[in-house]
């Protein structure tokens, strides 16, 4: 099959927080490689995006701040849209599941399928809170979880243990709104009935699209092996799109039915805008010849491969999607992100640490790209990436052609003279590499591709280590001329092949080329230096000639700086910060010891007594040694492991504490202790001494 147009669309984030790593390395990142390298290629392509702004967790997040969903999604769709431009991410057209051609068009959707008959209707048992009188989400009922046994579990996950749970299974379910019991109510909801779905689903995914990635291939395939149950597509809500049928008062169209509508409304809100360049939405979303991409996480495969489809099929006038190449997960520093925990690196805070270094987080991402497996970012990793790979390797490649020319030639493209066997082999293999990443990235291996790219650097750097043209400037200008011409027509190479990977970073390495842009992306094959080159810049990949001579270079500029140790530094305080203040939000009073007596409490002898002295137990990085004033007139010792919690010892001087007087004396370090001081532990981890809260006579029982 050969198709005329590729439709990629993007999974809308939901706008109830900012953007971060996890979802550039997931969705964005490869989706805009994709993009770009059709356009470069002149291909017909439109990469459709938005804001995800219906939904419970948004609802949950104003109530918490005491604002409007209104308020929620307007705030952060402004500044998801601003990281995604400030990343370079190419949309055709970004906008929002609120807008008003999205409400049309999803209500519009969903009464074809109710006409046509499409769904069911069942009436069960919800969770219904008296007080409020709201029919409750899973995400508002709390209770307590029947694994870990912490308070504050959702209905559907306890996010201490991370056990998935059903409001059923929570013991004393009470609603996090009103913090009121629940009663269960009937309601009646819309369904889509799956399991009618399910057997043109199984040809056409299992037998249809084996090309799919193991990982999304295998997840369809358990989900039919299970067997599909019909979907509630409503909602008990007042935040949403109401349903456009009478008999349905207080319910919305489910979150997860109309966000992908979001991919059809979106596209119809660009054609409408530009029909001139777009054409009609229906050519997009109708035409067998469209090939329709959908780039994704993998928590979204079910939606997108299944549920999706669906809808479109029953419907009956959509085409189905090509392939939906969906990500795992991106790790940080070996930990699960997470927006909650705030364990993430967001990408406006990135920016603000590393200015212009856009590219250099997407070659990182890219490099460690989560296609089959889970994968882990790592500041290290950054790091060794950057300074390695983009300025040891590209940089200097670059850098060398740049300043060499300069120094010999005045910073204008020397003549190319005869290319020997060595130039030849050299852009043979340039046009190899070529084809290997087009194959690459004709089936989504965004790592592999760039790594290839990247080859093509080091094809380049090598290429001058052998030639070495500061040696043969001495003795022969002609042959430096070559070399120096050749390693410029490979930077030139460079500038387009990286560009999908590294937008920023080709536009500047044109800029030091004096080249043309290389394009402007709405407006593919604009300017080159001729029109041939202008047709289709990604089959100027291997061409000898992308430089015309005597063309005039600009200064040299280093394409990529080194990120230094300090740098690294301080983003792992950063991380080490916020997992300390994770620990102190996640403390919780350890659950009740079983019942004791007054008898057994009766056998211990509390005191109080006055610190006299309080010092380090000699090589012990944990023992203070206390001298207590008891009553009795002589002294008493005790060892206590509080040294940590305590680094000055001396400032315990004089204060009253409490202990247990008759424990049997025990050595410890060489020294004896008679006894045992009380102190509680604190949500941090400290050790605290506990006191009495006035003067009292030493020796005093506590009782
Ligand atoms: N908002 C969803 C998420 O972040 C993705 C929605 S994708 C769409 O998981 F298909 F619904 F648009
Ligand atoms: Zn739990």
């Amino acid at each position: 099959m050969t198709f005329k147009r590729t439709l990629v669309t993007t999974a809308l984030p939901y706008a109830n927080g900012p953007v971060h790593i996890g979802h550039l390395a997931g969705v964005y990142v490869p989706a805009d490689i994709y993009v770009r390298y059709l356009r470069l290629k002149g291909e017909n392509v439109i990469h459709i995006g938005g804001s995800d702004e219906h939904g419970v967790p948004i609802t949950i997040r104003a109530q918490k701040e005491g604002v409007t969903p209104q308020d929620i999604v307007d705030r952060y769709h402004g500044i998801i849209k601003k990281s995604f431009e400030e990343f370079g991410i190419d949309f055709d057209i970004y906008s929002r599941t609120t807008s008003k051609m999205h409400e049309k068009t999803a209500s519009e959707f969903f009464e074809t399928l109710y006409d046509k008959g499409e769904f069911i209707t069942q009436t069960t048992e919800q969770y219904y809170d008296e007080q409020t009188q709201t029919f409750l989400a899973d995400r508002y009922i709390v209770g307590e979880c029947p694994n870990c046994h912490a308070q504050g579990a959702y209905g559907d996950q306890c996010e201490k243990c991370g056990t998935s749970l059903s409001p059923d299974e929570l013991i004393n379910p009470h609603s996090a709104i009103s913090g009121g019991k629940l009663v269960k109510r009937p309601t009646k909801h819309w369904y889509l009935p799956l399991d009618k779905h399910e057997t043109w689903l199984r040809h056409w995914i299992l037998d249809g699209h084996k090309e799919w990635r193991q990982n999304v291939y295998g997840q369809c395939k358990s989900w039919l092996d299970l067997g599909l149950k019909p979907r509630a597509v409503s909602r008990d809500l007042d935040w949403g799109i109401p349903l456009p049928i009478p008999d349905a008062k207080g319910k919305v169209l489910y979150v997860w039915f109309d966000a992908p509508i979001g991919y059809i409304s979106n596209t119809k809100e660009l054609c409408e805008q530009q029909p001139e360049k777009y054409g009609s939405w229906e050519t997009w979303w109708k035409d067998p010849e469209t090939r329709l991409i959908h780039f994704i996480g993998k928590d979204n495969i079910v939606f997108h491969c299944i549920v999706f489809p669906a809808m479109l099929k029953a419907d009956g006038s959509y085409i189905l999607p090509d392939n939906v190449p969906s990500n795992e997960f991106l790790n940080l520093e070996g930990d699960k992100i997470s927006t909650s925990r705030n364990w993430a690196v967001w990408l406006h805070e990135y920016l603000q640490d590393f200015p212009g270094k856009q590219d250099v987080l997407r070659y990182v991402l890219t490099a460690n790209a989560p296609e089959t497996k889970d994968n882990d970012f790592t500041w290290a990793d950054f790091q060794a990436r950057n300074n390695n790979e983009l300025v040891a390797v590209y940089g200097n490649f670059v850098n060398r052609a740049m300043v060499l020319t300069h120094k010999y030639f005045e910073g204008k493209v020397p003549p190319q003279g005869e290319l020997t066997e060595v130039e030849s082999n050299l852009f043979s293999e340039i046009k190899a590499e070529k084809q290997q990443i087009e194959q690459l990235l004709d089936n989504f291996r965004f790592r592999d591709a760039q790594k290839e790219a990247m080859n093509i650097a080091r094809l380049g750097n090598k290429y001058l280590a052998d030639m070495e043209p500061w040696k043969l400037a001495k003795t022969d200008l002609n042959r430096t001329a070559t070399i120096l011409n050749v390693s410029l027509q490979i930077a030139a190479n460079l500038a387009v092949v990286f560009e999908p990977f590294l937008p920023f970073s080709s536009k500047k390495l044109l800029q030091i080329l004096n080249l043309n842009q290389l394009h402007d992306t709405k407006n593919p094959h604009s300017e080159l230096d001729s029109e041939s080159q202008r047709k289709s810049l990604w089959n100027q990949i291997g061409s000898s000639n992308l430089l015309k001579e005597g063309h005039q270079l600009a200064e040299p500029t280093l394409l990529f700086e080194k990120i230094t140790d300090e740098q690294v530094e301080q983003q792992m305080n950063r991380l080490k910060r916020i997992k300390e203040e994770n620990q102190l939000k996640a403390w919780q009073p350890a659950p009740l010891k079983a019942n004791t007596t007054i008898e057994v409490f009766d056998k211990m002898d509390i005191r109080v007594a006055t610190v006299k002295n309080c010092e380090k137990v000699k090589k012990s990085n944990k023992l203070l040694k206390f001298v207590l004033d008891d009553g009795t007139g002589t002294d008493r010792v005790i060892l206590s492991g509080i040294q940590q919690s305590y680094p000055e010892p001396e400032k315990l001087i004089g204060k009253q504490i409490l202990f247990i007087a008759n424990f049997p004396p025990r050595k410890m370090m060489g020294e004896e202790s008679n006894g045992m001081i009380l102190s509680a532990v604190n949500n941090d981890g400290k050790l605290v001494l506990t006191t009495v809260s006035a003067p009292t006579t030493n020796g005093s029982q506590v009782g």
